[in-house]
């Protein structure tokens, strides 16, 4: 086989695609989640295969990206085992959350498509649609503490008890 150049589709360009395709998928299951049944039913289908093709084009894009592309497929493995290594570097939670959220989701767009051409796939569809939303809820929990939490409590003592030297 042959190896691709390690600087394959990086750069802000390549951050920009993930951020739009981020976008493009959080959006589409939403839609989806909340046009669930039958009223809405055209628009479920629209929005459900929109997020299946998504995953498709994110799997092909992190098998075409090099070893040092923002795009490359997350390696939960890998990070897990380079952190109890003691390797430093991110938080393996990052590598873990984001392949559970792209197998979760693959899933339940797959399982809808399933459903649309044999009935008895719907209750598993809603089922692991249902359970999903777990998934995600950690995922922005997560995020929203590693970006934003964390530095806010590590601020908290400065904020509460200023320095001597800052006050009158
Ligand atoms: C307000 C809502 C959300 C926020 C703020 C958010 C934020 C983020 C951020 C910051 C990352 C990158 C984490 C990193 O640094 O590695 C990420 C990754 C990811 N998010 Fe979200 N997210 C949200 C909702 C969602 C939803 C609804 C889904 C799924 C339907 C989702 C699926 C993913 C996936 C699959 C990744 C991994 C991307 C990859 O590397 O392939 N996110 N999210
Ligand atoms: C990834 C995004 C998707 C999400 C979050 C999602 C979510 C759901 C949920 C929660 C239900 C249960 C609705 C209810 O009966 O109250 C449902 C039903 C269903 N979904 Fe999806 N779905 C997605 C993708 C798809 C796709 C791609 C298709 C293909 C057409 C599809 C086809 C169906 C069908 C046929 C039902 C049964 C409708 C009924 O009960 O009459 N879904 N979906």
């Amino acid at each position: 086989m042959t190896e691709r150049p390690s600087g394959w589709l990086t750069g802000r360009s390549a951050m920009t695609v993930l951020k739009a395709w981020h976008a493009a998928l959080a959006g589409g299951f939403l839609v989806a989640y909340f046009t669930a049944g039958e009223d809405y039913f055209a628009m479920h289908q629209f929005a459900g295969y929109g997020v299946l093709a998504a995953i498709v084009a994110r799997l092909v894009l992190g098998v075409m990206a090099g070893e040092r592309s923002p795009l490359r497929l997350p390696r939960p493995v890998e990070a897990v085992r380079r952190w109890r290594a003691g390797g430093g570097g991110r938080s393996p939670w990052f590598a873990l959350f984001a392949a559970a959220l792209l197998a979760a989701v693959g899933l339940v767009a797959l399982t809808g498509a399933l459903a649309d051409f044999v009935p008895r796939v719907e209750d598993p569809h809603e089922a692991i649609a249902e359970a999903s939303l777990w998934l995600i809820g950690g995922h922005v929990a997560f995020v929203v503490w590693m970006y934003w939490g964390r530095a806010r409590l590590a601020a908290l003592p400065s904020a509460i008890m200023p320095r001597k030297r800052s006050l009158p």
